[in-house]
């Protein structure tokens, strides 16, 4: 074999001090490992969505990605028992004078199992039909003694609406109904490690979150939020939601690629103490990055103010005022108006260059940490 065809990487005496480490072989990252003095070494890109290997972790005789976990084995690239044809190269490699060499050309091929298509993982178009109102309530309580929510109810009054005026088909998602797992911040790993479908939803078929992304995402023209107000600010699980939402906006950052497009939010908001207009202005930045739209006084909102700590006559007004239910039902004739007018306008394609010749590039949003 000619020399030619082998790298030096670096003194094997050195390298041996790390367990597992990235290293370029000419131009190709690879994982390499070193277990008892024994090395290894793989292509560095891990299968699922390229995450890097050799960033990774050991875990037995397999490297763990740091992105979501797929393993492979340091020695022979092969996947996690159960998944051995799911393989990643591996190189050969000697120690020659002190030195470790390693062959620039992968002794084994890649081989990705096909996977199955994620439900998730398809084209994003509208369905044909009349528009299409979904309510998500972000209120928490406990289903076996439920309570009245304000902003639940309010919340019903729109959507029946929606049913009763327009005849339009409506839903209603309860939060606490579809429990779903906090986002785990793949995307401070790396923005390629926040994918679409998300991927703990690819891990995870029971995840909750599915229920959103398939609402948001493909059936609903107009999203009507509610929440309460928790210390100033939304609700938990809205918060919750909004950091699996990133998956959507990241796909704009990463690909371009709006997913939500002409799509109407109006919020409702009720408290017992104030802070109205800093949560509706939360909301509203977030589901602005989110490429969606707002109609003309896009929320509605009720609060008796800093020093109402009466809860019980918090309720007691919502439930009995007329005027705040007529409001939420006014709330989706404003977002119907506008979604109706937005399908029938051919609405703009969004423009790298346009907006970037108009300073409008989109930005990525901050780490989280
Ligand atoms: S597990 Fe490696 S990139 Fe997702």
């Amino acid at each position: 074999m000619s020399n030619e065809l082998w790298h030096d990487v670096g003194d094997a005496a050195e390298l041996a001090q790390q367990p597992l480490q990235q290293l370029l072989v000419g131009r190709t990252k690879v994982a390499l490992s070193c277990v008892d003095g024994q090395f290894g070494v793989i292509n560095g890109a891990c299968n699922h969505v390229g995450g890097p290997l050799g960033q990774g972790t050991l875990e037995g005789a397999f490297v763990v990605c740091p992105w979501h976990n797929w393993k492979f084995h340091r020695i022979s690239g092969e996947g996690e028992p159960g998944f051995e044809a799911d393989r990643v190269p591996r190189f050969d490699f000697k120690v020659e004078a002190g030195r470790l060499l390693v062959r620039d050309t992968p002794a084994t091929t890649r081989n990705r199992l096909p996977h199955d298509k994620h439900p998730l993982d398809r084209d994003i178009r509208r369905l044909s039909g009349p528009l299409r109102v979904v309510g998500i309530s972000t209120t928490v309580m406990d289903n076996a003694y439920p309570r009245y929510s304000t902003s639940e109810a309010l919340l019903q009054s729109a959507l029946e609406h929606a049913g009763a005026k327009h005849a339009l088909e409506y839903r209603m998602l309860k939060l606490r109904d579809v429990p779903f797992r906090a986002c785990k911040g793949y995307y401070s790993k790396s923005a390629h490690a926040c994918t679409w479908p998300c991927s703990i939803s690819q891990m995870d078929p029971k995840d909750g979150m599915h229920a959103v992304y398939e609402n948001l995402v493909f059936w609903a023209d107009v999203i009507l939020v509610a929440t309460p107000i928790r210390w100033g600010a939304a609700s938990s699980l809205f918060y919750k939601m909004a950091e699996r939402l990133n998956t959507v906006q990241n796909q704009i950052t990463l690909r371009n690629r709006v997913m939500l497009r002409d799509k109407v939010v109006g919020l409702i908001i009720t408290g017992g103490q104030d802070n109205i207009q800093a949560v509706a202005g939360q909301m509203m930045q977030f589901f602005a990055e989110l490429g969606m739209q707002f109609p003309q006084f896009p929320y509605i909102a009720h609060s008796r103010g800093w020093t109402a700590e009466d809860m019980e006559r918090n309720v007691e007004v919502v439930r009995h005022s007329g005027q705040l239910h007529d409001g939420a039902r006014s709330l989706l004739d404003r977002c119907l108006d506008l979604a109706s007018r937005l399908q029938a306008s051919a609405a703009p394609a969004f423009e790298r260059a346009g907006r970037k010749a108009s300073g409008l590039e989109r930005r990525a949003p901050a780490a989280t940490d």
